[in-house]
C-alpha cells in the first residue's frame, strides 16, 4: 500500500459529514473548564471498548511486522507520548527524519503531522506509521493481511474487537478507529497553568506571572502562534466553524540566502508546492517540554534556552548568519531578554508541565499491569 494517497484522499472526503458534537450514548468526556468537546468524526463515536481497544493496540509491539516497536514506541506516557530523540527510529532501525511529536491533546489538532494540512483525522494519520515506507516505521506495507491476522487470531483481541465494533472484525478500519479513540483521550489538562486559568491565582508563582505577561507582550510574540488552550493556533474541536490551519516560517535555516530550508525537510512547500510555504511547519503545543526535550521538527535543538536564544536572536539562521531570512515571519522579529526575564518565561513555560498526565493510569501500558 502506497501512502502517498493520503495526500489526496481526505480532500475528497471533505465534503463528507465531518464532525458530530451530538452526545455520545456511553461517553463521558469529563473535560475540565475551558477545554471544548473534541472534534470526533461522525463514523467513529466515542466508546469505552474502543478506547480500552485502541490503547491496547497503542502499546502493543505486534502491531509492528517484526514485533519490536509499538506506537508507544516512538510515543511513551513517561514523555508525555514522544521519546527523547532528535529524530524517531522505526522498528527496522530506519531512522524518520523528523522528531516524534509528543500527543497531549492531539484530539483537538486541526492538522497532524508537522506540516502537512491534508492529514485532518487520527484515523487516517495512522496509516502513516503503520505503512509508511520512507522511513520504514512499523513495517505494514504489502502485508496488511498479516497484520489483521495477527489480531484476528489471538482470542482476547479478536473478543475484544467485537465487543468494540460489533459485526464488524478485525479491520483496518476497525484498528484504525480504535486506535483514534485512544487518542482522543490524550488530553493533559492538569498542569498548574489550568489551576490559574480556572481561578487559583496561588498555582503560578510570581515568576510564572510575570512570564505569561511576557508571553502575551507585542515584544516577544509568542502568543499569536502558540495560542489558547492548546498552546497551538491550529485548533479544531466540535462545534468550530472555521478550521484554523497555520503553518509558520520561524527562520530556523536560509541555506541560499533565498529562505531556503536542507532538502531534507522543506515543510508545507512539499505538499502546497507553494514557494512561499517554504520552512512553514505547525506550531507546536508548548505544554509538557519538560518531557519532550529535544525541540523542533528536526529536534536540533536540545534545551528551551537555546529555543528563546533563537527567538530573540530573531531566529536561528539569523542568530548564526547575523541576517533574517526572508520567508520568516514577521512575528520572529528578536527581542532583547534580561536574565530575570528570562527566568520568568522559562517559569511560565514550566507552568504548562502536567504529571497527572504523564502518570495517568488511565493512559498507561496496559501489558504491564
Ligand atoms: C518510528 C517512530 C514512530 C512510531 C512507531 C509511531 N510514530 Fe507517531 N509520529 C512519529 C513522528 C516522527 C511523527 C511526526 C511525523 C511527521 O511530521 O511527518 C509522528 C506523529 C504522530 C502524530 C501526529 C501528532 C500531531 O501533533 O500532529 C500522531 C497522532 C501519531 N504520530 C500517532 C501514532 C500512532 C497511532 C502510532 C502507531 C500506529 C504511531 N504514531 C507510531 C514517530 C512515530
Ligand atoms: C510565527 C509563529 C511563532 C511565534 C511568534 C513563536 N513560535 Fe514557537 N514555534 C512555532 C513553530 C512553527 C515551531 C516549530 C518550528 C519548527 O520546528 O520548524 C515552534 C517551536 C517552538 C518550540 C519548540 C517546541 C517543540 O516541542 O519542539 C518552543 C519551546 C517555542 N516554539 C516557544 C516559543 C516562544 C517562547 C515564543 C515567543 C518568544 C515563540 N515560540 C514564538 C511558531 C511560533
Amino acid at each position: 500500500m502506497n501512502v502517498r494517497w493520503l495526500l489526496v484522499v481526505p480532500v475528497l472526503l471533505s465534503c463528507a459529514p465531518a464532525t458530530s458534537p451530538k452526545a455520545e450514548p456511553g461517553w463521558a468526556w469529563n473535560l475540565p473548564a475551558g477545554f471544548p468537546t473534541p472534534t470526533v468524526p461522525a463514523e467513529n463515536p466515542m466508546s469505552a471498548a474502543k478506547v480500552e481497544l485502541g490503547r491496547r493496540l497503542f502499546f502493543d509491539v505486534r502491531l509492528s511486522r517484526n514485533g519490536t516497536q509499538a506506537c508507544a514506541g516512538c510515543h511513551e506516557q513517561a514523555r508525555a507520548f514522544t521519546d527523547a530523540r532528535p529524530v524517531a527510529i522505526g522498528s527496522t532501525g530506519q531512522h524518520h527524519r523528523r522528531n516524534a511529536q509528543g500527543l497531549a491533546n492531539v484530539a483537538f489538532a486541526s492538522t497532524l503531522t508537522w506540516a502537512n494540512p491534508l492529514v485532518t483525522t487520527l484515523e487516517r494519520q495512522a496509516l502513516l506509521p503503520l505503512f509508511g515506507e520512507t522511513p520504514v516505521e512499523l513495517g505494514w506495507a504489502g502485508h496488511e493481511a498479516e497484520l489483521l491476522t495477527r489480531f484476528a487470531t489471538d482470542a482476547d483481541m479478536a473478543e475484544r474487537f467485537e465487543h468494540a465494533f460489533p459485526g464488524e472484525g478485525v479491520t483496518l478500519d476497525t484498528l484504525t478507529r480504535a486506535l483514534g479513540s485512544f487518542e482522543r483521550t490524550l488530553i493533559s489538562s492538569h498542569a498548574p497553568w489550568d489551576a490559574y486559568t480556572a481561578g487559583d491565582a496561588s498555582a503560578l508563582s510570581d515568576d510564572a506571572q510575570a512570564g505569561l505577561l511576557l508571553f502575551n507582550s507585542e515584544r516577544l510574540e509568542c502568543y499569536h502562534c502558540h495560542t489558547g488552550f492548546t498552546f497551538s493556533d491550529s485548533v479544531a474541536h466540535a462545534g468550530t466553524t472555521v478550521v484554523e490551519k497555520f503553518f509558520h516560517n520561524t527562520g530556523l535555516y536560509d541555506v541560499d540566502g533565498a529562505g531556503s530550508y536542507p532538502a531534507t525537510d522543506t515543510g508545507l512547500v512539499e505538499v502546497t508546492e507553494r514557494i512561499g510555504d517554504m520552512g512553514r511547519f505547525r506550531a507546536p503545543s508548548l505544554r509538557n517540554l519538560r518531557f519532550t526535550a529535544p525541540y523542533l521538527h528536526d529536534g536540533s535543538l536540545a534545551t528551551l534556552d537555546q529555543v528563546l536564544d533563537a527567538y530573540a536572536a530573531g531566529g536561528l539562521s539569523r542568530q548564526h548568519t547575523g541576517t533574517p531570512s526572508p520567508l520568516q515571519s514577521d512575528l520572529v522579529r528578536g527581542f532583547t531578554l534580561s536574565p530575570g526575564e528570562r527566568r520568568q518565561v522559562l517559569a511560565f513555560l514550566d507552568a504548562l508541565n502536567d504529571e497527572t498526565f504523564v502518570t495517568d493510569p488511565a493512559l498507561r501500558d496496559p501489558w504491564r499491569e
